[in-house]
């Protein structure tokens, strides 16, 4: 509610200013107000800001209106000038909406593990940049980072490695721990989604449970769940029960990726070819769709949405609890298919929105496509209106979203290289309408971001001073575009 809302203001005005905001009825002094008033069914997330005569007024029709107003004030706040801490914002009229209802940054910490205080710190920025998804990818080959009490060895030996170190000591989140950046996401109106990849890049839980693994290749080894066994669908079935119950988003994103890089094994596995006699399945990616049904409907028997990557938009999954992420910038056939069969989607295309591509034409520790990378221009143009074929294909367009995969993020600091400042140029894309975009202005508001990056000690790239923070060499176990 409102006072959650007020003291959310009061202690990131005091933790990043030291300016007190006293609780005060009635006072002469400048003073705020936070302004809610309900409107049904559906009050979106707008607000007005009004800043005159010595009084800040924030009204809204939802939380999330007046909580993205309050974010606006404290930009300000922060960015202002503070003498004997007074804080000097000039005044304003802003009425202001996000261009999209999903702004969203995916953290893969299967490949690496950050933590909980590196996490509660992105969600942090996320929430000073009015994002509002964290799709954290928790499974993956190298490291399974969750808690499952049915299947404690997920953790418990799933979680032992990362990219770099097959042997590291296991790390994972606890239910406990879930549960607590949940709720620190929660006070901050961001949603938190779990990735739970199957049927392939399953290589962490096989390690743990190898009677469900469907094989793999010898550059993917024990890369898929088996889908030709009955078992391996409860297996998975009681593995979502528990998230679903964790994870209050009420959606849940089972991968669907890349399934072809490991499952050649199929094709002469027993059960697997029985399966395809008894249910008439003419090849393997007629499995796999099998498969992934067969798991939509367990994730709708728990009251879920389903979210896959764009491989699954021939599956026939329902659009109308689906929800695709297209991230294949190279295979613009398949967001044709996602838009003509009405499916609600993300953009989330490599170029520019993988935020492990580099940023810099000399930077040489992270991905480029042909020579082509992600520069915080490319973010900040980008437009979603320039993917779609007709007017109308844009209600479909659910949002956007970065993705930071973390196979070249072995510590923080590169955390904070690669997500710093193209977190900020993503909630612009995110928030912006096209035509009030300005990069010159955007540049020049950015500079006094970079003073806040300084102040909270984030090891940033600097697109001004790119002396500032080198890029960090790092290690590299294989060439890096595997996964493309
Ligand atoms: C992906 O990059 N494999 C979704």
């Amino acid at each position: 509610n409102a006072d959650n809302i007020a003291w959310y203001l009061k202690t990131e005005v005091l933790k990043t200013t030291g300016i007190v905001l006293h609780n005060e009825e009635k006072t002469n002094r400048p003073a705020i107000f936070l302004n809610l008033k309900y409107k049904k069914p559906d009050p979106g997330e707008s607000y007005h800001l009004i800043i005159e005569n010595n009084l800040v007024v924030i009204q809204a029709s939802s939380e999330k209106g007046l909580f993205y107003g309050v974010v606006s004030l404290l930009q300000m706040l922060r960015t202002a000038k503070i003498k004997h801490g007074v804080a000097e914002i000039s005044g304003c009229k802003i009425t202001d909406a996000p261009a999209y209802a999903w702004r969203g940054l995916m953290l893969d910490e299967s490949r690496h593990f950050f933590g909980k205080e590196k996490v509660k710190e992105i969600l942090d920025w996320m929430a000073f940049y009015k994002l509002n998804r964290l799709h954290w990818h928790l499974t993956d080959e190298p490291a399974w980072r969750l808690e499952i009490k049915k299947y404690p060895n997920l953790a418990l030996i799933g979680g032992i490695g990362d990219y770099l170190n097959e042997n590291a000591p296991a790390k994972y989140y606890s239910q406990e721990d879930i549960k607590e950046i949940i709720a620190y996401a929660a006070n901050r109106f961001i949603e938190v989604i779990p990735e739970i990849d199957m049927p392939g890049h399953a290589t962490a839980a096989n390690r743990a449970y190898p009677e469900y693994s469907g094989g793999g290749t010898p550059e993917h080894p024990e890369f898929t769940f088996n889908p030709g066994l009955e078992k391996t669908y409860s297996y998975l079935t009681d593995i979502l029960k528990e998230i679903s119950v964790l994870f209050p988003s009420q959606m849940i994103h089972l991968g669907g990726d890349e399934v072809s890089f490991g499952n050649e094994k199929w094709k002469t596995n027993p059960d697997i070819i029985s399966l395809m006699n008894t249910k008439n399945l003419k090849d393997v990616k007629e499995v796999e769709d099998y498969f992934m049904k067969r798991m939509a409907d367990s994730v709708f028997r728990l009251n879920s949405k389903l979210l896959v990557w764009d491989e699954m938009a021939n599956a026939g999954l329902p659009t109308e609890k689906t929800i695709m992420f297209w991230w294949r910038h190279d295979q613009p056939k398949q967001l044709r298919t996602l838009m003509e069969k009405r499916y609600r989607t993300v953009l989330c295309p490599r170029l520019p929105l993988y935020f492990d591509f580099v940023q810099d034409s000399t930077h040489r520790y992270g991905r480029k496509w042909n020579k082509l990378y992600s520069p915080i221009e490319d973010v900040y143009n980008f437009n979603a209106a320039g993917f779609v074929e007709k007017e109308q294909e844009l209600s479909f367009i659910e949002g956007i979203q970065a993705n930071l995969w973390t196979e070249t993020v072995p510590d923080r600091a590169r955390l904070d290289f690669l997500l710093f400042p193209r977190l900020a140029a993503l909630a612009e894309s995110a928030w912006t309408k096209q035509k009030n975009k300005n990069l010159e202005a955007f540049k020049f508001r950015l500079k006094s971001h970079i003073n806040l990056y300084n102040q909270a000690g984030l090891y940033y790239y600097d697109p001004f001073q790119p002396g500032q923070h080198p890029e960090t060499p790092v290690k590299r176990k294989k060439p890096l575009n595997y996964k493309d």
